[in-house]
């Protein structure tokens, strides 16, 4: 098929949403509805946002796990944010078909908090063939009884919401709360997951019954993987084939209680209920084989770059969530086509989702562990006191770029690096000396 260019209007605004009947919110998102919409194309084709910003403070979108140049990133590393009122325009290539997410990366624990977030949904010829293909987009908000966004409050509760991220009790599927989702008896379906949370981890589970998974950030995987438990953190996809079910069958979409060692309690948590229907011929085709993904480095490959992740007490803001000892750090650049091993050092008590803003990369070792398959990843949750190894490849797209933890506040409070790509590594290094953060404040 050619490539084509596919063009969406968005805009960020204010409105009202409605999560259940009755329970309205004042809402912030894309085109009045969260999430916002389904940014469909093909992998190879041209997409164009004409973004308008409807706000009344500054915003950029963010599109996570695309491989696109960094000027077209959304962050304020490599552009002006957008005012109030303003226009921009995002145009990049897709390079690879999967499920991807959009969002602000502007002021993020309010802005996403509040519903702007979206999907991007990128499909490729494959022999993958399924009954049916559906989209949960995971998210909670934390109201109060009269259903507004509650404030952080003063010092403790500010304190915590630092520490533990922000997580609430109204509890969303697709900008829903509990949701019924009906499908037919005797069909394969295809799942998608995207955990648009600030900070929530979200341990799916159907009921107790088996899935498989088929794909992750960046993709299809090789093989169908089954499961009956899958974890999914904040910013990471998973895709997976559900079914086939019997008639009559009724069950939860739930979160199993997962302790990421904060104050939160963990919970077994109802998201929505899926109700089997009656029974439809099935024509799914699930190929044993759903791509072929070289490895990038071997597990014990030399680590060129360790990256702490630690928390620790702070006299002027209380905690600081830090990289490599710093907060808002400044990691060194990366020459493109050298390979990047990195050992990502998770040394405090709680858990962290790293991001990557980019690039895909592949998880080489886990503890000491070689991972159960290989998969292209953008998001990785690190456990406390772990050590994950990655793998990835600089590839010529020089630029700004930056990682972080998906917990936003955490991400707010400090847990992030900037560093930059570069094809000369000696003249970046000189200036990366002089570089100042927020260069567009
Ligand atoms: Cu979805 Cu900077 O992240
Ligand atoms: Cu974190």
């Amino acid at each position: 098929m050619k490539a084509q260019t596919v063009t969406y209007k968005i805009e960020a605004g204010k409105f009202q949403w409605e999560l259940a009947p009755g329970k309205v919110i004042g809402a912030w998102g894309y085109n009045n509805q969260i999430p916002g919409p389904i940014l469909k194309a093909r992998k190879g084709d041209t997409l164009v946002i004409k973004f308008k910003n409807n706000l009344d403070e500054p915003t950029t979108i963010h599109w996570h796990g695309l491989r696109i140049p960094s000027m077209m990133d959304g962050t304020d590393d490599v552009q002006k944010p957008v005012l109030p009122g303003e226009t921009f325009e995002y145009r990049f290539v897709l390079p690879d078909a999967g499920t991807y997410w959009y969002h602000s990366h502007f002021n993020e624990p309010k802005q996403m908090e509040r519903g702007l977030y979206g999907v991007i949904i990128i499909e490729d010829e494959t022999n993958l063939k399924v009954d049916a293909d559906r989209l949960f987009v995971i998210d909670d908000m934390k109201l109060t009884a009269d259903h507004k966004f509650k404030q952080a409050g003063w010092f403790l509760p500010r304190f915590i919401e630092r520490h533990d991220g922000r997580e609430g009790e109204t509890l969303l599927i697709n900008g829903k709360e509990q949701p019924t989702i009906e499908i037919n008896a005797g069909q394969t379906e295809r799942w998608r997951f995207v955990n648009a949370s600030s900070a929530r981890y979200f341990l799916l589970n159907l009921g107790g019954k088996s899935f498989q998974i088929i794909g992750t950030d960046g993709g299809l995987i090789e093989n169908p993987q089954t499961a009956t438990e899958l974890l999914i953190t904040p910013g990471e996809r998973y895709e997976l084939l559900a079914g086939p079910f019997e008639e009559g069958e009724s069950f939860f979409i739930e979160s199993l209680p997962y302790n990421r060692m904060t104050s939160v309690k963990p919970k077994q948590q109802q998201f929505a209920r899926v109700q089997v229907g009656e029974s439809k011929a099935s024509v799914a085709v699930i190929p044993e084989v759903l791509r072929k993904i070289t490895p990038l480095a071997a597990q014990d490959a030399e680590v060129a770059r360790s990256v702490k992740f630690s928390v620790g007490p702070s006299l002027k803001r209380g905690l600081d969530l830090k990289i490599n000892d710093g907060i808002h750090a400044h990691d060194e650049p990366v020459k493109i086509g050298d390979l990047q091993v990195w050992e990502l050092i998770n040394a405090s008590l709680m858990d962290h989702p790293f991001h990557l803003h980019g690039f895909f990369f592949q998880v080489i070792e886990e503890n000491g562990a070689a991972p159960e398959y290989r998969a292209w990843k953008d998001t990785i949750n690190l456990p406390p006191k772990s050590t994950i190894k990655i793998a990835w490849m600089p590839d010529n797209r020089p630029g700004r770029w930056m990682y972080h933890c998906h917990i936003l506040e955490h991400h707010a409070a400090g847990m992030m690096a900037h560093f930059e790509v570069v094809d000369d590594l000696m003249n970046a290094t000189a200036r990366a000396s002089e570089y100042s953060p927020h260069q567009f404040h």
